[in-house]
């Protein structure tokens, strides 16, 4: 009977790393690495789906969701330091829960974590695809909304007639580029990250900067909408419910523990990475939302508009004119940031796709995937063909899933990586007390129990059909892996 709770062992672990990657060079200061965590960070989530929370869930409140999101990131950005200092590999959790919890509750991990790198990327491709749709209709070029929308959106025309989506085409187009310019081996170079992660800075910026005379304070009250009745529709639960899908924009800090190995002085430097990078994008996200929320109504928002909210209250940001219809004060600043937001975009599209592959790759060296998935192409160095896989995996969602149930399903999944790195830290500490570690999350077990208890939080105020879909994910998982990953486990096989 094969072990379900076997561990491999830290120095293991330490051990095919060295070996594998003893080429990489310790190159990366405490500045890059913040620039990296912010490069992976800003995206989809604050320039999409902060509106679709604040029309549905939390008004102008959404942006005491960005605090508590981000409290719940500081913790579990707390534990995720400590094993990226002890175990700087590819794999991430994965690799952490096989060290703490066992093959088992790591093969939950990897697999649970295709939620948070591919079905994010289709999640950010869908908002790219709306911000194009939005770029071309200044030019008056109008894609059919047939072929911009999933099956499940409706878009209404001019003419006040309801046209239903076929197929996401600009969605797949960029998930398609992305995936190529992967197999080829675009490495992104740290001069690229950090002009991308400049521009982006510059869009939040600009905006709160320009928007914030525009704020009209009537557009905060009530501050905290009536709850509707139901559970996350306004009020507090809806603060909590909109928290646990606006997390989504906090999403790649843990990115950063991915290049503990390249970090020139871990102990300092990725606990400096992984925090420093979310203090700079809480403080950005609270100004941005504040002002979003400022410049409009938060019903602005609703419907598809929602995903291209910068867009929608950048219309809003003027003064109304004799017919009552708001003439825009910068009417080139639309255009300007949403090219800047479709390049921030590819970046982190880049990224997830990266990060998915590493972490498939991992898991198919230890045994649990098929060889497929570790395959270095022989010319481009690449996992080609785990690229390609993924792009399309990734496509169909990206084409036929609405961006709600795609962020959804991200957030999810990501919560519950966080949480069980946030117990394998504690685990840990008990199990090998004694191993070396570079840093040390402060005050185990209080800041790992209240990064559970948030994470848990956001995740129990998600709506019911989002955690359907986790189950049903998890348990195609556990499908997959009583069939071939126990079978093909080299650590079981040992
Ligand atoms: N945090 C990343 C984004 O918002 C995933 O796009």
């Amino acid at each position: 009977m094969a072990n379900l709770w076997a561990k491999k062992s830290i120095l293991d672990i330490q051990k095919e790393s060295a070996e594998e990657k003893g080429g990489l060079k310790r190159t990366l200061g405490a500045v890059s690495l913040v620039a990296l965590g912010i490069g992976a960070i800003i995206g989809a989530g604050l320039f999409s789906i902060t509106g679709g929370a604040a029309a549905n869930n939390a008004g102008p409140s959404v942006t005491i969701s960005f605090v508590i999101a981000a409290l719940a990131c500081a913790f579990a950005g707390l534990c995720y330091a400590e094993f990226a200092s002890m175990i700087p590999i590819a794999g991430s959790a994965y690799t952490y829960s096989y060290a703490t919890m066992g093959e088992f509750i790591a093969w939950i991990i990897g697999w649970d974590l295709v939620l948070e790198y591919s079905v994010a990327a289709a999640m950010v491709s869908i908002s790219w695809s709306r911000y194009l749709v939005k770029f071309l209709g200044y030019f008056n070029i109008h894609l059919p909304a047939a072929y911009t929308l999933s099956p499940f959106d409706t878009a209404t025309l001019t003419d006040g007639t309801i046209v239903h989506g076929m197929i996401n085409i600009p969605a797949v187009f960029i998930i398609v580029v992305m995936s190529l310019l992967l197999v080829k081996g675009t490495k992104e170079s740290a001069f690229v990250n950090g002009l991308i992660v400049a521009i982006k800075i510059a869009v939040v910026l600009t905006f709160v900067i320009l928007g914030w005379s525009y704020i009209d304070t009537a557009n905060y009250v009530p501050y905290i909408p009536e709850n509707t009745g139901n559970f996350g529709d306004f009020g507090w639960s809806g603060i909590v419910r909109a928290a646990g899908i606006i997390f989504f924009a906090y999403i790649g800090f843990d990115a950063v523990s991915t290049a503990a190995q390249e970090a020139k002085n871990p102990k300092r430097d990725m606990p400096i990475g992984i925090l420093v990078s979310l203090v700079i994008c809480t403080i950005l996200y609270l100004l941005f939302a504040h002002v979003m929320t400022g410049v409009t109504s938060y019903k602005s928002f609703q419907g598809a508009d929602g995903i291209a909210p910068v867009a929608v209250a950048i219309d809003h940001m003027g003064t109304a004119g004799a017919n009552g219809v708001i003439v825009p004060a910068y009417p080139w600043l639309n255009k300007t940031i949403i090219i800047a937001i479709l390049a921030g975009y590819a970046s982190v599209i880049m990224v997830m796709l990266m990060g998915q592959s590493r972490v498939f790759y991992a898991m198919s060296k230890d045994g649990l995937l098929p060889k497929v998935f570790s395959d270095v192409h022989p010319k481009f160095g690449t996992l080609a063909k785990s690229n390609l896989l993924f792009m399309i995996f990734v496509s169909l969602f990206a084409a036929f899933v609405p961006a709600r149930v795609v962020g959804e399903m991200t957030s999810i999944g990501t919560l519950l990586a966080f949480v069980l790195v946030c117990i394998g830290v504690m685990v840990l500490r008990k199990t090998q007390p004694d191993l070396p570690r570079a840093f040390k999350t402060p005050l185990v077990p209080l800041v790992p129990i209240l990064g559970v208890i948030s994470c848990l939080g956001m995740m129990i105020a998600l709506p019911g059909d989002t955690w359907l879909r986790l189950l049903i994910w998890l348990a195609i998982g556990f499908i997959i892996y009583f069939i071939y990953g126990i079978k093909n486990s080299k650590l079981n096989r040992k």
